[in-house]
């Protein structure tokens, strides 16, 4: 990504930095993170034209609070210190951070000092809302530098020292809630750092177009596809970059949602003229399956069958060198910071074992969930591909608790679809994480009509969340719920009740198993 101006942030605390990055790219500037742990030397190899310190949850004066190499200031590149960022400028460079006791968290009233020309504040009004979370407090500037804002509680709330091109706000830009932090944000990119505003959508896809070209060459590459919005548009910037060079193998394991199979074929093979291999090997998955109820044994199966038979598919192209995988730039954030605590042993499409020899394409790999979304949507894959809620690797298996016959996997299929349904219909489809359908392993007493029932309940789960990792449970419309009650009754055989998880994440997981 050489071409794009590149400013880097420097992750003092995962969130935080992710954030950060996120808004310098809506800026329309190439933006990536990199561990505090950085020298000064990486740091000048990557030739940014800019760096931010994020915040952190840490206070600069505990012991083995995370410091800066101290020569990245002398550089001679232009930095902004975020929050925990802003108080290591101060400290680092001679001034003085105090644990005063007054703290500042949420909505904070900021005043600008009226009588200095700051680049960063330039335009803004001299009063405005910031958004604060902090303890320790900057207390003295460094030599050379000037306080250009405070607050009620603080006297220093932002420090520059324009010459050399080093800035500190003690707020947070980032967040949403301080009203002209983006504004902010950009003038210390094209004012200060003096970045171009060219990372646009249209020009990441060229850039991807001609790196895929010249990392394949004339080879054959495969794809495989499972139906989600990443392997989906990696495949469609393959295709676009390398046309039928490219063939993707769906492997249908007969546990994917409603429809998934066939938008699958519709998208591929119709629309975009892609050589699809659609493997229709529900009956192997299901057979490995049977009589299984422990979930993280459910989990191995699937992973390995998974393997068999892409294995036994890619067998028939073995002059193909090249495999495309829909990585993100989340997932290789190298931050240091990442607890890596296993709960389950999570299943990808990407997870093939390391012994097939295939070089790697990872066309997303810079990317964020959002931005692929929007270059599905620049690539023309219809809007049900491009939104779709993330879905486990085991499928449906892992929503069905107990053992996954055939009969449940349809009981199960068909709830889900009018969960999908309801959900979407009620317009919250996008705002929530995850929507669907859990079938547990009891049966219930009901009375339909003047008849005993004795069947299945299907549970609801709903969540919000961020990244997974932790999640609620999303506060469903009472009418939704009633609709869902009803259909799902009304609509699926085999089922007479319906109940709503309201388990957060902790305790619970998102999925059932
Ligand atoms: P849990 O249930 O652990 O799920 O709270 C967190 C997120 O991960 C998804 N998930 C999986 N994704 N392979 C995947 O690719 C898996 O084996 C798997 N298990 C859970 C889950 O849907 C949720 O978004």
């Amino acid at each position: 990504m050489s071409e794009f101006d590149t400013v880097l942030v420097v992750d003092f605390g995962a969130q935080y930095a992710q954030l950060i990055a996120r808004r310098i790219r809506e800026a329309r500037v190439y933006s990536e993170i990199v561990p505090h742990t950085i020298t000064a030397a990486e740091l000048s190899a990557r030739r940014p034209a800019g760096i931010i310190l994020s915040g952190g949850p840490a206070s600069v004066h505990v012991e083995g609070a995370p410091r800066l190499d101290a020569e990245i200031f002398g550089l001679d590149l232009p930095v902004l210190g975020i929050c925990y960022g802003a108080q290591l400028v101060a400290q680092q460079l001679g001034g003085e951070v105090a644990h005063t006791g007054k703290g500042e968290y949420g909505r904070t009233a900021l005043e600008v000092a009226a009588g200095v020309h700051s680049a960063l504040f330039n335009d803004l009004p001299l009063r405005q809302d910031v958004w604060m979370s902090h303890f320790d407090s900057i207390q003295r500037v460094p030599a050379g530098f000037q306080v250009t804002a405070w607050t009620p509680e603080i006297p220093i709330a932002a420090l520059e020292h324009p010459e050399r091109r080093l800035y500190g706000v003690q707020f947070h830009p980032e967040v949403m809630h301080t009203e002209r932090g983006q504004e902010l944000l950009e003038h210390f990119l094209f004012d200060v750092a003096g970045c171009r505003p060219t990372w646009t959508m249209a020009s990441i896809i060229d850039t991807q177009v001609e790196a895929i070209r010249a990392q394949v060459g004339d080879e054959k590459v495969i794809c495989g596809l499972s139906g989600g919005v990443d392997s989906a548009v990696a495949a469609a910037l393959v295709h676009k970059a390398i046309g039928d060079q490219l063939t993707c193998v769906f492997v249908d394991t007969g546990l994917m949602r409603a429809g998934e199979a066939e938008q699958v074929e519709d998208t591929f093979r119709r629309q975009f003229n892609v050589e699809l291999v659609h493997a229709k090997v529900a009956d192997r998955f299901l057979g490995a399956l049977n009589d299984v109820i422990d979930p993280e044994r459910k989990r191995k199966i699937i992973g390995e069958t998974f393997i068999r038979v892409f294995e036994e598919v890619a067998a028939d192209f073995s002059d193909a060198r090249f495999l495309v995988q829909g990585t993100l730039y989340p997932d290789i954030i190298e931050s240091g910071t990442k607890d890596a605590a296993k709960i389950k042993s999570h299943h990808n499409v990407g997870g093939l074992p390391e012994d097939m020899q295939f070089e790697l394409v990872e066309p997303l790999r810079a990317l964020f969930k959002d931005e692929v979304r929007v270059m599905g949507e620049q690539l023309g894959l219809p809007e049900d591909i491009v939104w779709r809620q993330p879905f486990p690797g085991p499928g449906l298996a892992v929503r069905i608790v107990g053992t996954v016959t055939p009969e449940r996997v349809e009981i199960l299929r068909a709830a889900d679809a009018i969960v999908t349904e309801e959900i979407k219909r009620a317009g919250l489809y996008r705002e929530l994480w995850q929507s669907f359908a859990v079938l547990p392993a009891v049966r219930t007493v009901g009375v339909m009509g003047d008849e005993r029932t004795y069947a299945y309940p299907i549970v609801i789960r709903a969540v919000t969340s961020d990244d997974a990792m932790t999640a609620d449970w999303a506060r469903l419309p009472y009418d939704v719920l009633e609709r869902l009650s009803s259909r799902l009754i009304n609509e699926v055989p085999g089922v007479n009740r319906v109940a709503l998880d309201i388990t957060s994440k902790p305790p619970g997981t998102i999925e059932w198993e």
